[in-house]
């Protein structure tokens, strides 16, 4: 017992060694022996080295600073602006390689025109709580966004159109933005399949035609079943 106790004390002392010579802070009491000459007022100055801690430190930031400017400018390597480079060039590698791992996610490709009642009752239910009736209105008849019912499309009004502009959003401000981000691409889906069925339907109040692409009449009544094989008129 007696043993290990020693043991311990020396430790401490050791440890406390250690630490003085990390900071060589000077022995409290004995203050007199590094006070300056200089008296600011009153105010006076110990002359204290600076720790040794923080001159390794400082040493360390020299020695790496060296370290760096010979290798990127004495052999090029680590140049910041090459690894930037490799690292986006991965990272778009890597999301070519989750595009091709997940064609589902982001094909639009054969995108299917969902025609059940249940699909559609979903894809209302996006129209509504996504907000898109804020700018569509709930008979999509249009308000701060075009009528969405009529034969006359800004941006299309195709399957792969629809599905595109919810994707990508519409023209740069005007206020549609790409919902990609925050909506699935069944979601999207859904959605593209809901407004594609109320194509031809009547809104209390119909914002007047906008956009060249237009669709003849007789596709627009009979587009809430075949829609991608037709074209529009131009
Ligand atoms: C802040 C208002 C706003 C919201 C919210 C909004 N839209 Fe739009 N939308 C617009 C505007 C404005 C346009 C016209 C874009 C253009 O002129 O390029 C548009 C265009 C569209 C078009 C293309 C119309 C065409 O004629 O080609 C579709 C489809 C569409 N929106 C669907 C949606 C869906 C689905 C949502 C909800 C997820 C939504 N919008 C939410 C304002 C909005």
């Amino acid at each position: 017992m007696k043993l290990t106790m020693n043991k311990n004390s020396e430790n401490i002392s050791g440890w406390k060694k250690f630490w003085k010579s990390l900071t060589k802070a000077h022995d409290l009491g004995t203050e007199e022996d590094i006070l300056l000459d200089h008296d600011y007022d009153g105010i006076k100055e110990l002359d204290n080295v600076l720790p040794p801690w923080w001159l390794y430190g400082f040493y360390i930031t020299i020695a790496a600073s060296i370290f760096y400017y010979v290798m990127i400018f004495g052999f090029d390597k680590y140049n910041q602006f090459d690894e930037f480079n490799t690292e986006m060039t991965d990272a778009k590698a890597a999301v070519e390689q989750y595009k091709a791992d997940n064609p589902q996610l982001f094909s639009t490709e054969n995108l299917e025109v969902l025609t059940s009642e249940e699909d559609l009752a979903k894809g209302k239910e996006l129209f509504t709580t996504k907000t898109c009736v804020v700018c569509h209105l709930a008979d999509l008849g249009g308000s701060v966004g075009p009528n969405l019912t009529d034969n006359q499309w800004i941006l299309g009004g195709d399957m792969k159109s629809i599905f595109n502009t919810i994707a990508k959003g519409g023209r740069p401000g005007k206020g549609m933005i790409a919902w990609e981000g925050t909506l699935s691409k069944e979601e999207r889906q859904l959605l593209s399949s809901y407004i594609i069925s109320m194509q031809g339907t009547k809104p209390a109040a119909p914002k007047a035609a906008e956009g060249d692409i237009i669709w003849p009449e007789a596709v627009v009544d009979s587009l809430n079943t075949k829609v991608d094989s037709i074209a529009p008129v131009k």
